[in-house]
């Protein structure tokens, strides 16, 4: 038990296939990736190789071809669409390439909509939110929406959205994508503090120098996973 319970991410053999008409496209082949608890890993690999099919799956955005995956204990492949769904809220931060801010909303509501998702009363929220963006350095652009905001204080306002209901788990898919090489390494920055303050995280990119900061780096290529 106290062993198995270190590790948060468990996926064995994972395989997906996508279907184009009659051809077959086996974009993840047998891939198995155990994450432990605090862990800092990036997932590097060039554009097409899987990576972010792969982020899909370890986010229970997606299912498998086959294969087994178990987020902190829980077996995702027979888990039914509502506790995904929950598993997705309270499990897993997401951060994005695109930020995928909502463009309407500014930083606070933007922030706090996890915790109205899962029933936080709106007061709280935005108390908790405002207290996550101005951890990021945001306390000048609680009301800007996304528009109004540089791509690196975007990011920042969506690595708020990721942590703010606390998740064991934050998923980055190449999230230096989009910034300048500054604002690249703030975020980045951003991350390994998280990091050090007992967040796990998993970082998806193809850029080696991003990867190289990681505590550790698995390459994929081809839709296969090699870990040294
Ligand atoms: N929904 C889909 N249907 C068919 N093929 C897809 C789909 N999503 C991704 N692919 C293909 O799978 C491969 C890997 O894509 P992806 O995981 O997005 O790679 P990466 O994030 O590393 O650039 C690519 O060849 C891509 O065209
Ligand atoms: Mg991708």
């Amino acid at each position: 038990m106290g062993k198995e319970s270190k590790c948060i991410i468990d996926a064995r053999n994972i395989v997906k296939i996508y279907q184009n008409g009659a051809e077959e496209l086996k974009v993840l082949d047998d891939v198995s990736v155990k994450v432990m608890k605090n862990d800092f890993i990036a997932i590097l690999g060039p554009s097409g190789s899987g990576k972010s099919t792969l982020m899909n799956v370890l986010g229970c955005l997606d299912l498998p071809t086959s294969g087994q995956y178990f987020l902190d204990g829980i077996d995702i492949l027979t888990a039914k669409e509502d506790q995904l769904a929950e598993i997705r809220n309270k499990k897993i931060g997401f951060v994005f390439q695109k930020f995928n801010l909502l463009p309407r909303l500014n930083a606070v509501q933007n922030v706090m909509l996890p915790l109205l998702y899962r029933g936080v009363e709106e007061e709280e929220a935005v108390r908790i939110a405002k207290e996550k963006l101005k951890m990021l350095g945001l306390g000048d652009r609680l009301n800007h929406r996304p528009n109004e905001l540089s791509g690196g204080q975007q990011q920042r306002v969506a690595i708020a959205r990721a942590i703010v209901g606390n998740p064991p788990l934050i998923l980055a898919d190449e999230p230096t994508g989009n910034l300048d090489s500054k604002s690249s390494m703030e975020a980045i920055k951003i991350f390994k503090e998280l990091n050090q303050a007992r967040n796990t995280i998993v970082l998806i990119t193809h850029d080696t120098e991003v990867a190289e900061q990681m505590k550790r780096v698995v390459y994929i290529k081809d839709g296969r996973l090699f870990q040294n």
